[in-house]
């Protein structure tokens, strides 16, 4: 995509509100994300800041009382967030998938697992034999490391965690994407497991050079599997680097106080805690939503909304410590 600062994704200022009965949940404040084709994002941030409902409205599903109120969502040449619900059919589960956190609640509880997967399968390929979506079936259960003879016949109660979660992994590259978004894909796992799934799928994205989102807590997990970072707080992105760089030298004061702890490559490491409360969204702190917690908080701080800005090459950051003097 020229023109674009991502050549395979560019999300800008993505704007979310939810309308509920306390108010508008002011979810998304103008979230800026992009990425190049071949590389993986992780997204990194405290429960609530909004990183599934990101990965939702770049596939347009946020639904009521939801609304994406602002921004653009480009993606392989198209902008999404102009596209019909027949055109982003074409799209959803097909050049953009996503492995859930609920494996067994993503699947069709009255389909045996072999048909579901052959039902995808069909969708992106429409003239394929009956022969060959049931070899591709079962190539793409070997690929994920089920016996396929057995585990098509199953429903997917009769799955534990684990073999469902592999089963959704074999279902989003069942349709070759260009982008695999995974949202916290181990966390409803038991941790032996957790690894397991977590190496399947690096596997499987190094050896198909597959471009992937990976959303997650833990600090380990994104140091192995990333090539750059979005850190986000409360509804924006604060930070956006390369991996390297967020560890060795974080500069946003939130992403300071989560790289504070930097974890040794396959260490478990969950995210640190940071002092203060998470805002409500209902009615976020003006300004820099973060300055309620910071301790570098200016007055600027209080009423500007710090843009995110190139602090060296490739190194964004929104923070008034930073950036042109007449932006302070
Ligand atoms: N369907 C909904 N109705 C109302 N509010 C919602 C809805 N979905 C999300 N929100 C709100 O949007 C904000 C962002 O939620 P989101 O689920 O994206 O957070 P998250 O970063 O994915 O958190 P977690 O790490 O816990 O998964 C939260 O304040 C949440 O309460
Ligand atoms: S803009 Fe101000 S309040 Fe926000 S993180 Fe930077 S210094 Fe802290
Ligand atoms: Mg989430």
């Amino acid at each position: 995509m020229e023109g674009y600062r991502g050549d395979l994704l560019d999300v800008s200022n993505l704007r979310v509100f939810f309308h509920t009965y306390r108010g508008t949940i002011k979810a998304l404040n103008g979230v800026e994300l992009w990425l190049n084709q071949g590389e993986r994002l992780g997204i990194v941030g405290e429960s609530g800041c909004g990183k599934s409902v990101t990965s939702l409205a770049f596939m347009q599903l946020i639904e009521q009382p939801g609304e994406m109120t602002g921004g653009r969502i480009m993606f392989d040449n198209k902008e999404l967030n102009t596209l019909t619900e027949k055109e982003l059919d074409s799209v959803r589960g097909k050049d953009m998938a996503t492995i859930f956190q609920e494996p067994v609640s993503a699947l069709n509880p009255v389909l045996k697992v072999g048909f579901q997967i052959g039902e995808n399968i069909k969708r992106i390929k429409p003239k394929a034999s009956k022969r060959e979506v049931r070899e591709e079936t079962a190539n793409m259960l070997e690929l994920v490391g089920l016996d396929s003879k057995r585990i098509s016949g199953f429903y997917p109660h009769e799955l534990s965690g684990g073999m469902a979660q592999r089963v959704m992994i074999a279902m989003a590259l069942s349709s070759s994407p260009k982008l695999l978004i995974a949202d916290e894909p181990t966390s409803a796992l038991d941790v032996t497991i957790q690894a397991q799934i977590l190496e399947l799928l690096e596997e499987l994205v190094e050896k198909m050079n597959y471009s992937a989102i990976l959303i997650t807590h833990d600090m380990g997990v994104a140091a192995e599997f990333c090539d750059k970072i979005a850190v986000m707080y409360a509804g924006n992105t604060v930070e956006y680097t390369t991996v390297e760089e967020i560890f060795n030298n974080p500069v946003h004061p939130y992403a300071k106080g989560l790289f504070k702890a930097v974890p040794k490559v396959g260490q478990t490491s969950e995210l640190e805690t940071i002092a203060g409360e998470v805002p409500d969204l209902v009615n976020p702190p003006s300004g820099c939503r973060f300055h309620p917690r910071c301790s570098h908080t200016k007055p600027i701080c209080k009423d500007g909304f710090p843009p995110l800005q190139e602090l060296s090459p490739g190194h964004f950051v929104a923070c008034y410590l930073y950036g042109d003097e007449d932006s302070k």
